[in-house]
């Protein structure tokens, strides 16, 4: 018994509509109950940020405004994804929030999940947040780089208070780990995705060899100062621990270095010598990604405190890709071309000379030591541009001042 050419098309057709609404109607709320679900497992494992703030207030405003709680939002990590991940090296599609987003590591099933919330640039999972640290048990320094180990299920929340108080929410205990620099270290020591790249992918250089470590310092007592306060609302004042995690952002830049500036007029030349000695106890920067650099400006300003004349040097790692090309991304470096970082605790001297600057009685030297705006080809910078809501205004297109000195130097006739 055959069909009509008639009822085919009617069935074809309707077939066509049911497909539609498959994916259009019914598919994508399939997809997307599912995705909450998985995110209920994670958030099941992984409490949210927003359920703790409502014991600890104070601790969530200072997370809030550190880096680590935008960890998975910035549209500079958005861009460099989507670069690893459309290229030879991003088949692990885990490996960024390996750091970025760590409870990933117990829920290797989901990464799809994880890399859709980071594209949306306004995802609802949280990236580096108060469980993803204090449930970390223990750090495996053994591994390169170090692994942490969560304890899930227990409802213990791990910290540095021996003489906690009571609470009903989670069982606390006290862990030496929560103020060593073995908890930061599995996240900041270096990036698997570099390894080939061996010692060369090291980032914080030999940090445990410099004064301030062998003086007793954790990465604890710069990046997260000791203060007093609630711990948790309503408890009484004691010792905390600051969450706003200053580095980039914060006092702590003005402790980063120290500049010297000595210039010498002789004639129709002029010599500025800088000593730029770092105070900080591991590489300056710390090269992930692989574009952060900080610059040290040099701007003479003549008559009318018009510049007349610029110079700079810059300090960071310049990688090569596998094709000989330079390349802002690590996870396609095979080689450092140059490594200029300010090791731990080092002085660096730099000269530079320039014409004497002329028809005035005196200029200016301003000297400034800053992290460098973010650097790439044309079109991933194109790209970071597009992804940001903020545009070329966003704050990675701007250099970040660390120290600056003016020198007011009369020119001797
Ligand atoms: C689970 C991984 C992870 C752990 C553990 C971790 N961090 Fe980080 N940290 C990150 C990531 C990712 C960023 C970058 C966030 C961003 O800007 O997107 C960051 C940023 C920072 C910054 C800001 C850097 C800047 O350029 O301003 C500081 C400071 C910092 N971390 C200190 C620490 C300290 C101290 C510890 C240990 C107590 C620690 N971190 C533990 C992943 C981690
Ligand atoms: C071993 C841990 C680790 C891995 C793996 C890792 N990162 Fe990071 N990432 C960090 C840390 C720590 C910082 C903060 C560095 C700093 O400020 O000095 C950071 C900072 C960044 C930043 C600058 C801050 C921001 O959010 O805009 C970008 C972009 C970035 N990472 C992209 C990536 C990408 C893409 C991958 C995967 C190819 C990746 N990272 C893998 C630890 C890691
Ligand atoms: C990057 C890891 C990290 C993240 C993220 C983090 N903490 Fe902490 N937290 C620590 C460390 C390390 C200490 C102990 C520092 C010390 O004593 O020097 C600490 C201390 C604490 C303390 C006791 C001291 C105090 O300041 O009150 C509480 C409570 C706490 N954290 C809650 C939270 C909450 C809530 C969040 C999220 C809003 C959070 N933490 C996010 C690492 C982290
Ligand atoms: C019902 C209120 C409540 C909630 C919700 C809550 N806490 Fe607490 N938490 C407390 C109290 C109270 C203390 C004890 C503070 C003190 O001793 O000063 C505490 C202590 C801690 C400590 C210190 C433990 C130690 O031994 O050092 C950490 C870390 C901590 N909480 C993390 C968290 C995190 C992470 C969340 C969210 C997953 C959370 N808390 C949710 C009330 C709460
Ligand atoms: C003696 C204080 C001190 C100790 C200890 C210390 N740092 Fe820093 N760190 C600084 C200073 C100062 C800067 C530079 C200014 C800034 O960015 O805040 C800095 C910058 C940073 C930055 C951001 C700059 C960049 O280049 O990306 C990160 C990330 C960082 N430190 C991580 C760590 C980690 C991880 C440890 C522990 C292994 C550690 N620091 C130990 C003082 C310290």
């Amino acid at each position: 018994m055959g069909l009509s050419g008639r009822m085919q098309q009617v069935i074809v057709g309707a077939m066509a509509l049911v497909a539609v609404l498959l994916v259009w109607g019914g598919f994508e709320p399939v997809i997307y109950a599912q995705n909450a679900k998985s995110q209920a497992v994670i958030e099941k494992a992984f409490p949210s940020s927003g359920k703790c703030k409502r014991c600890h207030e104070r601790v969530f405003e200072e997370w809030e405004t550190s880096p680590l709680s935008k960890s998975i939002h910035s549209a500079a990590f958005r861009a460099s994804l989507d670069a690893y991940l459309n290229s030879s090296a991003g088949k692990d599609k885990a490996l960024c929030f390996r750091c970025h987003a760590p409870h990933i590591r117990e829920f290797p099933d989901q990464a799809q999940l994880f890399v859709d919330q980071a594209k949306s640039g306004d995802p609802s999972l949280d990236g580096v947040a108060c469980a993803q640290c204090h449930l970390i048990k223990q750090v495996d320094r053994a591994k390169h780089p170090p692994e942490p180990k969560y304890e899930l299920g227990s409802k213990t929340l791990y910290g540095p208070y021996k003489d906690f108080v009571q609470n009903l929410a989670h069982q606390s205990m006290e862990l030496g780990l929560f103020q060593k620099s073995d908890l930061c270290l599995n996240c900041h020591q270096s990036v698997p995705s570099a390894l080939n790249l061996g010692k060369a992918n090291d980032l914080l250089g030999n940090w445990d060899q410099s004064k301030a470590v062998k003086s007793g310092k954790e990465c604890q007592s710069c990046h997260m100062p000791e203060q007093v306060g609630e711990s948790a609302n309503g408890e009484k004042k004691r010792k905390t621990a600051n969450h706003t995690f200053p580095g980039r952002i914060g006092k702590l830049r003005q402790e980063a270095a120290k500049l010297d500036v000595q210039t010498k007029v002789e004639g129709e030349k002029t010599t500025v010598t800088v000593t730029v000695q770092s105070l900080v106890p591991h590489n300056l920067p710390t090269t992930h990604p692989a574009w952060a650099s900080v610059a040290l400006d040099l701007d003479i300003k003549g008559k009318n405190l018009k510049t007349v004349f610029t110079d700079k040097r810059v300090y960071g790692r310049v990688y090569q890709d596998a094709k000989g090309q330079k390349t802002s991304f690590d996870f396609e470096a095979v080689k450092v071309l140059e490594d200029t970082v300010l090791k731990p605790e080092e002085i660096r001297v730099e000269t530079f000379t320039f014409p004497t600057p002329k028809d005035t009685k005196t200029f200016d030297v301003e000297v400034i030591l800053n992290y460098a705006p973010i650097t790439g080809s044309a079109s991933f910078l194109q790209r970071v541009e597009a992804e940001s809501s903020k545009g070329s205004q966003d704050p990675v297109f701007q250099p970040i001042d660390i120290v600056k000195r003016t020198e007011n130097i009369p020119v001797n006739k």
